[in-house]
């Protein structure tokens, strides 16, 4: 920390994991006796840069249950909204009375327990220093194919420059709000954070990561997980 700038993450956990086709919402699956979200908090709060975290759920009788074991350090809650650029809006909300404008927040999708300690150091280190914030990613490695309508070939896409986008994102607070309004306001699609700093008119840094930082979707990714945790020691 710095002349009094603070570090928060925001994670929104507010989706309903459609694709993993379970009963309950992916982030409250079990991997190892403790829930997707709950790893992904225990990640997070590894760091002791940050200053809270504000979690952002729907209203899950689970919730109460692990909001209760996380009493370290200061953990705000927020509701979810529509898509998840509006759950973010909600938890960069719920952050006004604690954090100042020009303070970082890391925004990071609950559904990615196994992001490194380490990682999320060179993340921090990486974009303390930059201008207008950065995100984890990573170089594809495959060959890019761009498909027509009948999913047959259209063009192979030069993969030099291309990347995978992951989370953490992290921004200056002020700004990354009035970006997010702004995308909204413009009718933008907002994918990620770094879609709506980028429309307007930032350069946001990409800080080179680790494919084990995975976003669990599919059933399959599940088993992934628990091996990449079990191989950073984290089970
Ligand atoms: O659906 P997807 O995997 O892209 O969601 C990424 C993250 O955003 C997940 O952690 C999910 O819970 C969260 N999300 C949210 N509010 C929504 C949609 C997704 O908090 N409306």
């Amino acid at each position: 920390m710095t002349d009094g700038i603070q570090y928060w993450a925001v994670i929104p956990a507010a989706g309903i994991g459609r694709r993993m086709g379970a009963d309950i919402p992916k982030q409250y699956l079990e991997l190892s006796g403790k829930t997707v979200l709950e790893h992904t908090l225990d990640a997070l709060y590894s760091r002791p840069e940050l200053a809270g975290l504000v979690l952002v759920v729907d209203d899950q009788p689970v919730v109460k249950d692990i909001v209760r074991r996380y009493t370290q350090r200061k953990l705000i809650l927020a509701r979810g909204g529509k898509e998840r650029c509006h759950s973010v809006l909600n938890g960069l909300q719920a952050l006004h009375s604690h954090a100042r404008p020009d303070d970082w927040v890391l925004v990071h999708d609950a559904a990615r327990p196994c992001v490194r300690f380490s990682d999320l150091g060179y993340l921090l280190e990486s974009v303390s220093n930059s201008a207008s914030g950065g995100l984890l990613g990573l170089p594809v490695c495959d060959t890019m194919k761009r498909a027509d309508a009948d999913g047959r070939i259209s063009a192979t896409v030069d993969r030099a420059g291309l990347w995978r986008a992951f989370t953490p994102q992290m921004f200056r607070f002020g700004p990354l709000e009035a970006a997010l309004h702004q995308a909204l306001d413009d009718g933008f699609e907002v994918t990620d954070e770094a879609s709506a700093m980028e429309h307007a008119g930032h350069c946001p840094l990409l800080v080179e990561g680790h494919a084990d930082n995975i976003k669990i979707t599919r059933p399959e990714d599940l088993p992934l997980a628990e091996y990449f945790l079990a191989q950073q020691g984290r089970l």
